[in-house]
């Protein structure tokens, strides 16, 4: 069951979980996938609830955003296997299936199509509205191309690598908890 909220009375309880890890699910041609994200910001903008996430161009999930722009996030309320965040933020899917790898349950979403997870209850599920790829050149922090983009890391799955973050606002078109 949804029990639907209205986002901005989370924005403590989602915020805070940003910096400990949530998870970033597409879907796009029957493949699913999910990714940790330790950036993203819940804001307002064209009077419109928002959620953006920041996701390097490497990513497998870069390519199934491609495909379908949309995607849903999945943030832990109380308990929860914090292995899956390790998991789905060390493992690629360009080498694994997370739906079937890791110890989730995934549920239909209520509007955007994109499955969501019943283990990582508090959901928005989001339309992407914009997006634009983050040139590093642009970036006004000293240092931030060694520290975040480093050009000698040869790894394309690494954590950190030389491909930049491509901004995507998602419109958030449900929010809800997931009950049972
Ligand atoms: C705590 C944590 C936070 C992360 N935050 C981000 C992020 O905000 N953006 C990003 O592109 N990658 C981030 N990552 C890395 C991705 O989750 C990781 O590279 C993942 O394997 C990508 O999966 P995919 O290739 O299946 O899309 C994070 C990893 C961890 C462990």
């Amino acid at each position: 069951m949804k029990h639907e909220i209205n986002v901005f009375d989370y924005a403590n309880d989602i915020t805070k979980a940003i910096a400990k890890g949530v998870l970033l699910n597409t879907f796009a041609d029957g493949r699913f996938n999910t990714m940790t994200i330790g950036w993203g910001s819940l804001g307002i903008e064209w009077n419109k609830p928002i959620f953006t996430a920041y996701v390097r161009e490497s990513r497998f999930t870069t390519q199934l955003l491609r495909r379908n722009e949309a995607f849903t996030i999945s943030v832990p309320l109380g308990e929860y296997d914090k292995s899956v965040l390790g998991q789905a933020g060390s493992l690629t899917g360009w080498k694994i299936d997370k739906e079937k790898d890791l110890a989730i349950t995934l549920e239909d979403a209520a509007v955007n199509g994109v499955p969501v997870i019943k283990e990582f209850p508090l959901t928005l599920e989001c339309r992407v509205i914009y997006k634009k790829e983050q040139p590093i050149a642009e970036i006004a922090i000293e240092g931030i191309e060694q520290r975040m983009y480093p050009p000698d890391e040869p790894d394309p799955y690494a954590g950190r690598n030389n491909s930049p973050h491509t901004e995507y606002i998602g419109e958030i078109v449900a929010a809800y908890i997931i009950e049972e």
